[in-house]
């Protein structure tokens, strides 16, 4: 077993379909600052068609994608903006997509940290505990602490490679990666068990 297959797998899913998403580019930071304990893979959702239960019996190839995506995964870090203090649709769209059929939902024990980014100075906090709130439905353990409502994040604050350079929002994910580090790898020692 190479150093590499022995990492968790992660999955970033992030809640802004948008090119230049202050989400993307924080899950992008993620995936750069975490690189070496973490495989982090950023799990696409913009292509999920909207979840319709009549579609269920022969599901669309992007849901089936998405779910056999998400049930490979360790772990599942979402990064979410906040649209009108919810969750954007497209984010709750792929939770639906990923929680059916009954009795396979793929989010379930998988331990979960929500990041919420916003410019603004609230820092997404509605949204993030609508996730939480889906996520305890769904039965994802959820890291509590830090919490990550992250506020006044702009564009400026990245490199042109989108991970982050301005040093005071690189200390905040450092110490959110290190609790998810921590914490999955205690999650994971205890379903051993
Ligand atoms: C927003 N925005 C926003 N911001 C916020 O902090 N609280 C909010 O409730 C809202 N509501 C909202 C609704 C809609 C429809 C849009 C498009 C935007 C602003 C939002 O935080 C900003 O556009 C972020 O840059 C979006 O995240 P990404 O795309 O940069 O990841």
């Amino acid at each position: 077993m190479t150093e590499n297959s022995r990492r968790p797998r992660v999955a970033i899913v992030v809640g802004s379909l948008r090119a230049e998403s202050l989400n993307l580019k924080v899950g992008k930071s993620i995936a750069a600052l975490a690189g070496d304990r973490l495989n982090v893979e950023i799990a696409r959702i913009a292509d999920l068609p909207l979840y319709n239960e009549d579609l269920d019996p022969n599901p669309p190839a992007e849901w089936v994608r998405f779910r056999e995506q998400i049930a490979q995964m360790d772990g599942v870090v979402f990064c979410t903006p906040e649209y009108n203090r919810g969750v954007p649709g497209a984010l709750k769209n792929a939770i639906d997509v990923g929680s059916r059929p009954p009795g396979e939902i793929v989010w379930a024990k998988k331990p979960a940290a929500v990041i919420s980014v916003s410019p603004y100075p609230i820092g997404g906090f509605g949204a993030n505990h609508q996730v939480r709130q889906l996520c305890a439905f769904l039965d994802m353990p959820m890291l509590q602490q830090p919490e990550a409502y992250l506020g006044r994040v702009t564009p400026e604050k990245f490199g042109a490679d989108d991970v982050v350079t301005d040093q005071p929002l690189k200390e905040i994910l450092s110490k959110i990666i290190d609790a998810y580090v921590a914490w999955l790898s205690l999650t994971r020692a205890r379903s051993d068990v």
